[in-house]
């Protein structure tokens, strides 16, 4: 089966989670083609295998470059300390069993963080698991159906998702905007949050070198955001450093928009180090709907 009959079987079979982000009603696959609402609004499933949402093309600026080397320094393990302290968060949350647990990834990029997360999870544990990435990135998601394993990839705006309230069980939300009265229309009612969020120490090594300002100016705490939305089960600061050789250098620089403003010959300066340590520090935030 081609990549796109694989993807949208795959979204037929779970089409009750879908909802129409024009006018909130149900939607139903047509011949393995388009997702059609009871209003007649349709959305095709692109020949790559993801579902496309968004009327107009986005003004994110993350572009190809950016994205192949997120996935290439993702691939390195750069982010395997948050994955699998991710992973763990959610083994202790204790995942519903009896049914197929739904992990939405708002802000997936490129997709690779909710790949190996479900891999994860998934290995040895009899869970049955549905994994969703959504981004407003058409390039992202485009580099997500391209390369992941089963699941389900959308282009879709995370303050406007296209399905329906309470279906998602666990929502990611990794170094990406949020939309909390969004998130809390579409978790279940025992379903969590689980938010990272960069720390003044994030990439400090990179702020150094192109700004001389090796930490992330403090803004109001984002937790406090949070807490007023979610009940806070669990936040944790995670940080440590990895040693990136040469080669790994270059994708390191185009993966963040750091670079964006900085001179040109002092991403070049930075670029030719043997090696350097990089601080990876985030807050990582755990919470649920709060009672009513
Ligand atoms: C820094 S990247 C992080 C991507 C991914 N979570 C990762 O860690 O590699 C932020 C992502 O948020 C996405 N984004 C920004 N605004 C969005 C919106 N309104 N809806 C969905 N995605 C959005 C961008 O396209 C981008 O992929
Ligand atoms: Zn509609």
């Amino acid at each position: 089966m081609n990549k796109k009959l694989k993807s949208a079987a795959l979204m037929k079979r779970h089409e009750t989670m879908f909802q129409c982000p024009l006018c909130s009603a149900d939607m139903t696959v047509i011949d393995l083609k388009s997702f059609i609402c009871r209003n007649r609004h349709t959305f095709d499933i692109a020949k790559a295998g993801y579902l496309n949402v968004v009327q107009h093309s986005s003004a994110v600026k993350y572009d190809k470059d950016l994205f192949e080397a997120r996935r290439a320094i993702a691939a390195g393990g750069f982010f395997e300390p948050l994955e699998r302290m991710v992973t763990d968060r959610m083994k202790q949350a204790g995942l519903p069993s009896g049914k197929t647990v739904t992990i939405l990834d708002a802000g997936c990029g490129e997709g690779s963080h909710l790949a190996r997360i479900t891999e994860k999870l998934q290995s040895g544990s009899g869970l049955s698991l549905l994994g969703v990435g959504m981004d407003l990135s058409k390039t992202g998601i485009l580099a997500a159906a391209k390369h992941e394993r089963e699941a389900i990839w959308c282009v879709a705006d995370l303050a406007n998702a296209p399905f329906r309230n309470r279906s998602i069980d666990v929502i990611l939300n990794i170094l990406s905007p949020s939309n909390y009265a969004e998130f809390k229309r579409l978790l279940s009612d025992d379903g969590i949050v689980i938010k990272a969020i960069p720390k003044g120490g994030h990439l400090k090594e990179l702020r150094e070198a192109f700004y001389d300002a090796p930490e992330k100016p403090s803004r109001s705490d984002p937790a406090d955001r949070f807490c007023a939305h979610f009940d806070l089960k669990d936040r944790t600061e995670l940080i440590y450093r990895t040693v990136l050789d040469r080669q790994q250098l270059l994708p390191l620089i185009k993966m963040t928009p750091l670079s964006w403003n900085a001179e040109k010959e002092r991403i070049a300066s930075f670029a030719k180090k043997e090696s350097a340590s990089i601080t990876v520090h985030l807050d990582i935030l755990i919470g649920g709907k709060k009672a009513e």
